[in-house]
């Protein structure tokens, strides 16, 4: 019965939904599931209500709300809840999303493609020197994205280590301690940034908003951290997951491989299937503050909704064969970005590092395969942003 599913689950393979969301999978766009603390939410699965229900302003992301569903225990009872931009609803949400959009902008992205494939050059040829082997999340899909945001944003890659550690506690925990310190050091060592950066401007993203939104009094330094913290740790996790479990599962379809190899033109396409066959984000949340029939049901006003993209992106109503990956499919818009008005603010440029990033890998090391047994490489647990934990890899 799906009334009895728990929500979120672990996955039982890494590019597959749960296999007990299976009973969430049959036919129903919305079933109520199980927080870890006893709460019934309502879960999404049907992708027009999807659709529908992420652009209906009366579901709110303000974590800030009592009823906001908490996903973890490692959530629970943390003081500090606010998240910029992702965290707060319209028209506060909009006025924070203008600053930014300038800086994410396709022409943006583009000219930074050169830059990106030297990044992930110079990563291989330092891989290849001390190969044959290499753990690839470490020495590859972490480094990619984590020195593109760095040279975005204008911070400092020497400080890689820091930030990316404290991200890592920020999203997994394990305790709501580590989370609220994790937030905590990377708002201090955004001020100070600032502060630096405001006696020596550099040429980055920060720098830009510092200039005309600082300077000229529109946000004050606690906005534009929170704003910064948000970029420095979205800008990274995201799609290093998406490189090392995009290579996985690459390398465990053969088939799918061979034919990106002959055609790389495919890159793109190939791109956004694994968005959707590998639904990354799988659990957004959200809040409702007024009674909404949809679907056949209502979501009541203080109902708490996620949004389980992995099944979401599976909905066999608009992807045929959902579980099959497929370079040629229709365009069927999948959710992997989210949708509405939090859609994902950095996504022409994951599409650009990903793309980039899975060509120079297959096309310099052509003979790339696992050095495990699949199925003893780690992933990420159900209640974070789904990847590989590590990935053993030779050539
Ligand atoms: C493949 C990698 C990525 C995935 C799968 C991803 C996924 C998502 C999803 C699902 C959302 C919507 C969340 C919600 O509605 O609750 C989102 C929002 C966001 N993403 Fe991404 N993202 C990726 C890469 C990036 C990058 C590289 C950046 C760059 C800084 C970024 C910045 C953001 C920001 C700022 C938001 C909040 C937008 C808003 O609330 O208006 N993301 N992302």
């Amino acid at each position: 019965m799906s009334e009895t599913v728990a929500f979120p689950q672990d996955r039982t393979c890494p590019y597959h939904p749960p296999a007990a969301y299976e009973p969430l999978r049959n036919g129903r766009p919305l079933s109520r599931v199980t927080l870890f603390d006893g709460r019934s939410v309502w879960v999404v699965t049907g992708h027009a209500e999807a659709r529908a229900l992420l652009s209906d302003a009366r579901l709110s992301a303000d974590r800030e709300n009592a009823a906001f569903p908490t996903p973890s225990k490692r959530f629970k009872g943390l003081k500090v809840r606010r998240a910029a931009l992702l965290g707060v609803d319209d028209p506060e949400h909009n006025t924070q999303r203008r600053m930014l959009i300038p800086g994410f902008t396709l022409k943006r992205t583009a000219a930074l493609r050169p830059r990106i494939r030297a990044t992930a050059d110079r990563l291989i040829d330092e891989m290849v020197a001390a190969g044959p082997r290499a753990e690839l999340v470490s020495a590859f899909a972490l480094p990619v994205p984590s020195m593109v945001i760095c040279a975005l944003l204008g911070v400092p890659y020497g400080d890689h280590e820091f930030f990316e550690g404290q991200s890592r506690r920020l999203l997994r925990g394990p305790e709501a301690a580590d989370v609220e310190d994790a937030r905590r050091q990377l708002d201090a060592y955004l001020v100070e940034l600032v502060e630096r950066k405001r006696r020596e401007p550099g040429d980055g993203l920060l720098d830009e908003l510092i200039a005309r939104r600082l300077e000229t009094g529109e946000v004050d330094v606690e906005e534009l951290v929170s704003l910064a913290v948000i970029l420095l740790v979205a800008g990274h996790e995201t799609t290093a997951n998406m490189i090392s479990l995009g290579t996985f599962t690459l390398l465990r379809h053969p088939e799918q491989l061979a034919e990106l190899r002959a055609e790389p033109e495919l890159m793109p396409a190939a791109v956004e299937e694994l968005m959707r066959f590998l639904s990354i984000a799988d659990g957004m949340l959200r809040v409702a503050t007024e009674d909404i029939g949809i679907g056949g049901v209502t979501v009541r006003a203080d109902d708490g909704v996620v949004f389980s993209t992995s099944v979401i992106n599976r909905d066999g109503k608009v992807f045929a064969e959902p579980d099959h990956l497929d370079w040629h499919r229709p365009n069927g818009h999948h959710v992997a970005f989210g949708f509405g008005i939090h859609q994902c603010l950095g996504q022409n440029l994951a599409r650009a590092e990903m793309e980039i990033a899975l060509a120079a890998l297959f096309e310099r090391l052509p003979g790339l395969c696992l050095a495990a047994e699949p199925d003893r490489i780690p992933f990420k647990p159900g209640d974070t942003i789904q990847g590989m934990v590590e990935l053993p890899v030779a050539w």
